[in-house]
């Protein structure tokens, strides 16, 4: 708790952050980037992971040796499953669960994948993601594209048999705006029925404003109703007692001193002995860019994502990690993109980060240079463990 803070980031700049250990992991995909940044940022995605998929199914044991790095010190044990270290892929970035063997091989610690909804959805028209280079950020209207609950469960019920890390999958609402109130929980209870045997933990991604009147379930009357129906599809069906993880939008943190809304969301969580929570989502205002306003009007809607959610992430996580007195793990994320941004949630009240736009500015080396740095971070402070760390500067 504060006072007893043993958190030191490092400056920016300062020889530690700015060398990698390991730079050839560093120097391939700078080689690479200037080419993946003349696509489109969706185009370059899929181009980048199918290389990158191709390369590990072709060399494996290359990909293991420049990517593959780990430490008993970065280990710990959250909702009875073992995290090799607190570094996760986040949601969006592998919806259907298609690329699970690559991001082991590049070391993360865990894996959510989805959003996945009880209907497939081709999700909206292109383009819908959108770089910002000077401010390292994304904006997105991807628009929940993904293959529906069935069939991802499907390659999930393969994937369980074979994976080394812990997966989470991330489920939210069809992207239907007619689908409100009692069937939009139906529509949830749905998605949980199929995935949940499957994975090590659900996210509920109830901060997606996908219906016609704009609501979300992070109105605490909805997520009641919401995590009543789940827990009676729980109790009735053991096989899905996966632990559930709720994944909140960013600006709940701007409400903390004049808004009691966050309050009660958290007592309602907590009424339902929720696993965890994840901070947080994209935003959908435009805070902290410095891109023009036509540049921004040009993009037009979407969730911004990367370095301009870092702080707002933090505070929330922080917020979140006071409220429970550290006792429901939190996965930090928004705006990861090096040690001390990771280090950053961690010492506000983190077990787990995740990264999704700093994979796309940085490459993969990004995840063993974190872990690397983590593990400076805790012989530093004298620390047995990372979890050590966490909370130390709530
Ligand atoms: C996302 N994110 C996201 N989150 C979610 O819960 N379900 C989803 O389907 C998606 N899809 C998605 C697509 C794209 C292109 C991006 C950039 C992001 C949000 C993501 O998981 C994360 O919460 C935020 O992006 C903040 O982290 P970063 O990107 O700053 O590391």
């Amino acid at each position: 708790m504060q006072g007893a803070c043993k958190c030191h980031p490092v400056r920016a700049g300062s020889p530690r952050s700015a060398v990698p250990r390991f730079p050839l992991v560093y120097a391939m995909y700078k080689l690479l980037r200037p080419l993946l940044f003349q696509l489109d940022a969706e185009r370059a995605h899929d181009l980048g992971l199918r290389a990158a998929a191709w390369a590990q199914s072709l060399l494996p044991s290359v990909v293991e040796s420049v990517y593959g790095y780990s430490d008993e010190r970065l280990k710990q044990r959250l909702w009875g499953t073992s995290f090799p270290n607190p570094v996760g892929l986040a949601a969006g970035a592998d919806k259907n669960a298609q690329l699970i063997p690559f991001w082991e091989t590049v070391g993360f610690g865990f894996v959510e994948a989805g959003s996945v909804s009880a209907r497939p959805s081709d999700g909206n028209p292109k383009p819908r993601a959108f770089r910002l280079e000077r401010d390292e950020a994304v904006i997105n209207r991807m628009g929940l594209n993904n293959d529906g609950a069935e069939a991802v469960a499907r390659r999930l019920e393969d994937i369980i048999r074979q994976k080394t890390v812990p997966l989470g999958v991330n489920i939210a609402k069809t992207h239907d705006p007619e689908i409100m109130g009692e069937a939009a929980v139906e529509d949830f209870r749905t998605t949980v029925r199929h995935v949940a045997p499957h994975a090590d933990y659900i996210a509920l991604n109830v901060s997606c404003p996908n219906t016609r009147e704009g609501k979300t379930f992070e109105d605490p009357a909805s997520l009641d109703a919401l995590l009543e129906t789940i827990a009676a599809a729980q109790t009735s069906h053991p096989g899905l007692k996966t632990p559930l993880l709720l994944k909140l939008s960013p600006p709940l943190s701007e409400k903390l001193v004049f808004d009691t809304q966050l309050e009660d969301l958290v007592a309602v969580a907590e009424a339902h002995e929720i696993d965890g929570f994840i901070a947080t989502n994209t935003a959908s205002d435009r805070t902290g860019l410095s891109a023009s306003a036509e540049n921004l009007e040009r993009i037009g809607g979407g969730g911004l994502s990367g370095a301009p959610l870092q702080a707002r992430a933090t505070r929330l996580v922080r917020y979140l990690y006071r409220a429970t007195d550290g006792r429901i793990p939190i996965i930090g994320v928004g705006g990861v993109r090096d040690v001390d941004s990771a280090y950053e949630k961690i010492c506000a009240g983190a077990s787990l980060v995740q990264v999704y736009t700093g994979l796309i500015y940085e490459g993969p080396g990004l995840v063993r240079r974190i872990k690397e740095g983590l593990v400076d971070r805790v012989r530093e402070e004298g620390y047995a463990n990372i979890s050590d760390a966490v909370g130390s500067a709530a």
